[in-house]
């Protein structure tokens, strides 16, 4: 019998991408989702979807339970890093709190096998070296960064502890959309792909950008941006090779940084217009360069991933155009 998956965020961006590429598979699918970032709109409708708060409820123990789960993906979190240098306490209370109780929720069940959660690169904070391995120093400069860094350790003790197995998958940037186009980021955000292609959509062809003197080769910041088709794929590659008692730490990225300034190049080359940009000063809990050695998630998985930065950047502007 194939394993029954949950799903914490499932109405999010990446969790409900990752929830219909498993339907998909055949498995069966549960969500826990409290919809403060998500929406009703992104949910599979294949998935049993339970509106609660992880942080919060008391019935988590008794749904996992009766659905008789086998493999946790948790995604549910607070995301964004500069709410997150204003809000520090929410942050602390979503990520870390929500991890604990979820993980409480599962103590003594023999079923639960595999835990997969989802962490970032902003575990890291601002690097030595532009490229980073998991064995990399984490210095988080967001409370956003932080609340995941100690959610990890969490994990990490508690899998230690149980006869269980563990993914901590830090996340680069994750951009894009589902290709089939059911599911993108429908939440207005700051995120640079996000934002540039609401305003493509809305014909105004002008950016912000936060900051145009960092230590860069343009002054502007490096990311490494992932496609979430990839990404949830790499969910399921680490979901089938977790064996009992690993606990693996996967930077989720390719080895390639792209400057803000090269993104909106890129766009540029879509749409064939010019896109105007203006400076505004650097925002707090902003990295200035940062990029994934990956090298231990393709050895892992036994796949490589590859980055298509235009692809991404198109299927980013056909969602936005879709909703
Ligand atoms: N998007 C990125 O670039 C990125 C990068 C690194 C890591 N991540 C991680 O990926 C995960 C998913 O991010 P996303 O981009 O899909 O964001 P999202 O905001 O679209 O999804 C998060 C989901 O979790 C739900 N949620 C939040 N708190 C909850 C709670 N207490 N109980 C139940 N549900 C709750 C929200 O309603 C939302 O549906 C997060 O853990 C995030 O930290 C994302």
């Amino acid at each position: 019998m194939k394993n029954k998956i949950l799903v914490t965020g499932g109405a999010g961006y990446i969790g409900s991408k990752l929830s219909y590429d498993l339907t998909d598979m055949g498995f069966k699918v549960v969500v826990f989702d409290n919809l403060s970032t998500g929406s009703k709109k992104l949910l599979n409708k294949k998935a049993k979807f339970y509106k609660l708060d992880i942080s919060k409820s008391k019935n988590l123990k008794k749904i996992i339970k009766k659905e008789k789960i086998n493999i946790i993906f948790h995604l549910a979190a607070s995301l964004d890093v500069n709410e997150s240098m204003k809000k520090p306490i929410k942050y602390y209370l979503n990520n870390v709190v929500g991890t604990e109780n979820l993980l409480k929720s599962i103590h003594g069940n023999k079923s639960i096998r595999k835990f997969i959660f989802s962490s970032t690169c902003a575990v890291y904070g601002n690097v030595e070296k532009e490229l980073v391995d998991e064995k990399n120093n984490c210095s988080p400069v967001s409370h956003y960064g932080s609340s995941k860094l100690v959610a990890e350790k969490i994990i990490e003790n508690y899998i230690k502890k149980n006869n269980c197995s563990a993914a901590i998958l830090r996340y680069f940037n994750v951009i894009g959309a589902d290709y089939k186009l059911r599911t993108g980021i429908i939440k207005p955000s700051n995120q640079l792909v996000k934002k540039l292609s609401n305003n493509i959509k809305n014909k105004n062809y002008t950016v912000n950008i936060f900051g145009n003197d960092y230590s860069t080769k343009d002054g502007t910041c490096i990311r490494d941006y992932i496609d979430v088709n990839d990404l949830s794929k790499i969910h399921i590659d680490v979901m089938k090779k977790l064996k009992i008692g690993n606990f693996e730490i996967l930077n989720c990225g390719y080895n390639k940084g792209f400057s803000v300034l090269d993104i909106i190049k890129n766009f540029e080359i879509i749409i064939k217009k010019k896109i105007k940009t203006n400076i505004k000063e650097r925002r707090e809990g902003d990295v200035e360069r940062i990029r994934a050695n990956s090298n231990k998630l393709i050895k892992f998985t036994g796949k490589s991933y590859k980055s298509d930065i235009l692809k991404s950047l198109r299927n980013s502007l056909f969602w936005e155009n879709k909703i």
